[in-house]
């Protein structure tokens, strides 16, 4: 009998390792081993039959079988680990795993300020008719910022500009129109030229002026330059950079630099011309002031007004950033408040109200 038993408990023993070799989960093994170790199981089984054994035979039964329960116990045990072990390094393995198909973090990064974005547009839309890039200093002389430009000294015209002079007798500069005859001088002509930068006046602020605003600055220099030159250049930069065709008007403005001299004013994007604090409420915005290059300003810079004409222009790139991005209040673009500097395209939401 007790062979019969021995053999019993080993069938229990390759049953119990292909439980094992088939079990999946931690509770698979669990209900496996119940089923062979529990009461209703097949060892609980084998040791409810003892008592039907020969009486000398009971004890050695009994302490085989508990052995095997042991046993099988310790097996499952193992098992269970082992399982375990093999789950938990599953789940570090998927957390630390790189899914190439995820969308990349988004690193928040600074962008271009609004007058600079236009400044660049502007450049590129000029660059494409042959215009070359220039600059001038911000600390300028008299000669430059008034003298060269047919503005004398105690000529009445002084007084448009408010300037902040320098104890050295420099100035900061009042426009960028400086940089008219120094172009002159170094290229000579003919000559096709922008210059882009910071100027400066001794103003009251409000809504559309600063002590600190951008301009740019152009000239063309060649034979035979008529007015009609000046205008379809400077409908085409309006046009390329609000992609339509802007409203404007064309009236006489006097600057001493040029003769005959325009004020070209576009209809206001803020208020779509019906009048706004932006636009002193006349629905139109000063932007951009040209003329025909004055001859007594080509011969300050050594060109010959009876060979060569020019038209020239001052941008107001500030108030070209204004109207483009919708920003009420040029004090805003100085402020560093991201409401008006992150533009539109970067910002999702409304710009900033003029503080009227
Ligand atoms: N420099 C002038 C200003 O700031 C603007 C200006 C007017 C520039 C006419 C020009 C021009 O080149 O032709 O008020």
């Amino acid at each position: 009998m007790l062979e019969q038993l021995a053999q019993d408990i080993k069938a229990v023993f390759a049953e119990a390792d292909r439980l094992i070799a088939a079990a999946k989960t931690v509770d698979e093994l669990r209900q496996a081993e119940g089923r062979l170790t529990g009461k209703q199981g097949t060892l609980g089984k084998l040791l409810a039959a003892i008592g039907k054994l020969p009486a000398d035979q009971r004890s050695p039964a009994g302490s085989q079988i508990n052995q095997a329960k042991k046993d099988i116990a310790e097996r499952f045990a193992a098992a269970r680990a082992a399982l375990a072990q093999a789950a938990d390094r599953h789940a570090a393995a998927v957390a630390q795993a790189f899914d190439p198909t995820l969308p990349g973090q988004v690193v928040p990064r600074g962008s271009v300020h609004p007058v600079t974005a236009v400044q660049w547009e502007v450049e590129d839309i000029l660059s494409r008719l042959g215009f070359i890039v220039a600059a001038g200093p911000e600390m300028e002389t008299d000669y430059y910022n008034f003298e060269a430009l047919n503005i004398p000294a105690l000529h009445p015209a002084r007084d448009m500009q408010d300037t902040f002079w320098l104890t050295n007798g420099r100035l900061l500069r009042t426009h960028t129109s400086p940089c008219q005859v120094r172009a002159m001088e170094r290229l000579g002509p003919p000559l096709r030229v922008i210059a882009p930068g910071r100027c400066f006046r001794y103003e009251t602020e409000d809504a559309s002026h600063a002590n600190t605003f951008f301009q740019l600055e152009g000239l063309m220099i060649d034979r035979e330059i008529s007015i009609a030159n000046l205008i379809a250049v400077m409908k085409l930069i309006l046009n390329e950079i609000f992609h339509r065709d802007v409203k404007i008007r064309l009236r006489p403005g006097f600057f001493p630099f040029v003769e005959p001299g325009f004020e070209l004013d576009m209809s206001c994007e803020i208020c779509g011309g019906t009048g706004c604090p932006t636009c002193k409420r006349t629905g139109w915005v000063e932007i951009l002031p040209c003329g025909m290059v004055h001859p007594n300003v080509l011969r300050f810079g050594r060109i010959d007004p009876r060979e060569y004409t020019g038209f020239a222009f001052g941008l107001g790139l500030t108030r070209l950033a204004m109207m483009k991005y919708g920003v009420h209040d040029i004090r805003a673009l100085n402020s560093g408040d991201l409401r008006a500097i992150v533009r539109p395209e970067q910002r999702g939401g409304p710009a900033i109200i003029a503080k009227d």
